[in-house]
């Protein structure tokens, strides 16, 4: 088979990485791909927002199945372009993805279907947006309707802070188009944690459950970021407790979006906050998460292009997924400045010394530089990937691997897993 995944990041090189594991695969194509997936991939300079272009090269190809890794093509509808020309394609219609291309729809549909989500209203004024907040006690968290790069969501701690980031998302087009509308919402708190499933929008398969780190800095402090590390399994919940909260949050949906006329089909990601009152869904992504991906994979054992193959089809059989009983916990290292403005093309220093069966690197933001050099070229540059006996002991290893990886202004959370470790007590599972 020939399979092409579209993207860049570390959550693509992660999928690649777990593709290239199938003896069903004969060649991998990556379009545009990293640095770290060009060593198990043909890279392709095509960017994965050129739906004609990925199209074209697909079609040339005569590419088996294509594995779409970011939101933003799948808001744009390169499922239902491939699919018009016959191509088999993995993850969801330009219909279905608007559970995250658009905030508005995804709550108003968890609205309708009765799924646990924070209180909410929609705004195109500022004037009754202002209104609103007034009216109500801080905190407000603020959420610009489209896509954001994760960074679309502000937690304002006054009225007077409210009224500014409405105003800038609105008026001001902090977010451009995709801040015309805004969802203002109930502030949640507890736990966040994170479910993966796949669907072709009958059956579910879950994946195991992982919790990503938000913010840039430790002891969650700073702006959200796309994540900053994960780890997987969650200890604080038993796969008894994740199908029962697919079943109350997930299962509705998906069944809302089949009836519609509208299937689900492809990975979808449950963003939970465990509340007093119960699971409440913070956001549906309709791709797998990153980091979480770099730290679920590596401890899948099933080969997960058969999976993929059947949900592109509709013909998925439900079934248990085989995991490796070890934990994983995966570290980002990000460019100095992110999730702000960064600077590009420092050399990646010590990535030669990670040899340990039981670390993988995952590359994000790298390229190679004219020497051939491995430089940084995003602001989230690496993954750091280590499974162990224990959650503790995939900690230790992987913040001992990061360790010897250096670049100009890189810098990495040192508390990846502390809060679990503190709750459960030092060990984990
Ligand atoms: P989202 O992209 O909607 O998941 O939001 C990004 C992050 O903002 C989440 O992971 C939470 O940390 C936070 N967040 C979103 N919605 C809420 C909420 N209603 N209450 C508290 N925190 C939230
Ligand atoms: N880690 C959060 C996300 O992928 O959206």
């Amino acid at each position: 088979m020939k399979v092409l995944v579209i993207g860049s990041g570390g959550r693509e090189h992660a999928l690649v990485w777990k593709i290239r594991q199938s003896p069903l695969v004969d060649k991998i194509f990556a379009c545009p791909g990293n640095a770290g997936i060009a060593e198990l991939a043909e890279c392709v300079p095509i960017e994965a927002e050129n739906l004609e272009g990925l199209l074209t090269f697909a079609l040339d190809q005569k590419v088996d199945l294509t594995v779409v890794g970011p939101e933003a093509p799948l808001v744009k509808g390169v499922v239902n372009l491939f699919q018009s020309k016959g191509l088999n394609v993995f993850g969801p219609s330009q219909e279905a993805a608007r559970l995250e291309g658009s905030k508005a729809f995804s709550k108003e549909l968890m609205a309708r279907v009765g799924v646990p989500t924070a209180a909410f209203q929609t705004f195109t004024h500022v004037a009754g947006a202002k209104h609103f907040i007034v009216e109500k006690e801080p905190p407000f968290v603020i959420k610009a309707d489209g896509l954001a790069g994760g960074k679309g969501v502000i937690i304002a701690n006054s009225c007077e802070d409210g009224i500014r980031v409405v105003n800038d998302m609105i008026e001001n087009k902090l977010f451009g188009e995709s801040g015309e509308l805004v969802v203002i919402e109930e502030c949640l708190t507890g736990d966040e944690l994170s479910v993966l499933l796949f669907t072709d929008g009958t059956s579910i398969i879950p994946l195991a459950s992982s919790q990503d780190h938000k913010r840039v800095y430790d002891d969650d402090r700073g702006p959200n970021t796309g994540g900053m590390g994960a780890y997987s399994p969650c200890p604080i919940v038993s796969d008894e407790d994740v199908h029962k909260i697919i079943e109350r949050t997930a299962r509705p949906v998906i069944n809302e979006l089949k009836r519609l006329g509208t299937p689900y089909r492809g990975l979808l990601y449950v963003g939970l906050m465990m509340t007093e009152k119960g699971p409440y869904v913070l956001e549906f992504n309709v791709r797998f998460g990153d980091p979480e991906t770099q730290a679920v994979l590596p401890r899948l054992k099933t080969d997960i292009v058969p999976i993929m193959s059947d949900i592109a089809r509709g013909t998925l059989k439900t079934r248990t997924l085989e995991w490796d009983p070890r934990a994983c916990l995966t570290v980002v290292m990000a460019s100095g400045g992110y999730p702000g403005a960064y600077e590009k093309g420092h050399e990646i220093k010590g990535l030669e010394t990670i040899r340990e069966e039981s670390v993988v690197v995952f590359h994000a933001g790298t390229t190679r530089n004219k020497t051939g050099a491995v430089v940084t070229a995003g602001g989230r540059v690496l993954a750091v990937s280590a499974l162990g006996a224990t959650l503790k002991d995939a900690h230790d290893e992987a913040y001992r691997a990061i360790e010897r990886i250096t670049f100009t202004g890189g810098f990495y959370r040192r508390d990846i897993g502390k809060r679990v470790f503190e709750k459960m007590g030092v060990g984990g599972t």
